[in-house]
């Protein structure tokens, strides 16, 4: 079965924005897993831009599904994923001037710090994914990092257009086969929304699809219910033979 995983760091991007208590992503992760969302993502930051510290320690202690963290190579930032007992984690780049993540980590060139910091997460039980662009060269080096999990960067591909969008949803299929060919899992991620979404859902062999903004600024409209179950219902559709 496909997995829909929620980011709710838009919650507390809306929240900072104020500096005030309100919205409060915890309140609002346990809306999305009463409305039928299988995990919960979030992103603690080295800048503190959305989620806060106490936020993680208030998930962990409330969600019921799965809390997914998504943590840089950041020693810092290791440090309390290490101490956050979430039960998956994401290891992301992380670049203090972007809007948000913008492509997949260089599994290639960090080598020895994602095996490093991989092994040490995995010992802590947490189920360990990397987050990569859908590149054969990367593809194998997350194979030889021991890590179980990638997600796949789906940015390029929902920010393409026509025949860019078709060549780029191949990229992610033949991504797909070839990281499980290698004995990975795989999950996905990053600029999906309601319009987008299906063709990637019914890729082969998906576990998890990551999704946060598209689903969070739909709620501001509908409501968290009505948010949750036009997902769920996109990607059960995308999944019907
Ligand atoms: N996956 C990863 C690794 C991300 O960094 C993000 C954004 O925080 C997402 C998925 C979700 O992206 P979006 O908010 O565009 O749905």
């Amino acid at each position: 079965m496909l997995r829909l995983h929620v980011n709710v760091d838009h919650v507390a991007t809306l929240r900072q924005a104020r500096r005030v208590s309100f919205p409060d992503p915890v309140e609002w992760a346990l809306r999305a897993e009463s409305a039928g969302a299988q995990g919960i993502t979030c992103h603690l930051r080295k800048d503190r831009r959305h989620i806060q510290d106490a936020d993680l320690a208030r998930l962990r202690s409330r969600v019921r599904t799965l809390l997914n963290l998504e943590c840089s190579l950041d020693e810092e930032m290791v440090a309390i994923a290490l101490a956050s007992g979430a039960d998956a984690f994401c290891l992301v780049p992380e670049n203090r001037a972007e809007i948000t993540t913008e492509g997949g980590l260089d599994v290639r060139r960090e080598a020895a710090r994602v095996r490093g910091v991989s092994e040490r997460l995995a010992a802590r039980g947490g189920l360990v994914s990397l987050f990569i662009d859908a590149d054969r060269e990367q593809i194998a080096a997350a194979a030889d990092s021991g890590a179980p999990f990638v997600e796949l960067h789906t940015g390029c591909y929902a920010n393409a257009r026509g025949e860019a969008r078709a060549r780029e949803l191949e990229r992610l299929r033949e991504a797909a086969a070839f990281a499980r060919a290698r004995g990975l899992r795989v999950n996905a991620g990053h600029g999906l929304d309601y319009e987008n979404v299906g063709p990637v859902a019914a890729i082969e062999g998906l576990e998890e699809l990551n999704i946060g903004f598209a689903i969070v600024a739909h709620a501001v409209v509908v409501g968290v219910d009505r948010a949750l179950a036009e997902m769920l219902a996109a990607i059960a559709r995308a999944r019907t033979p």
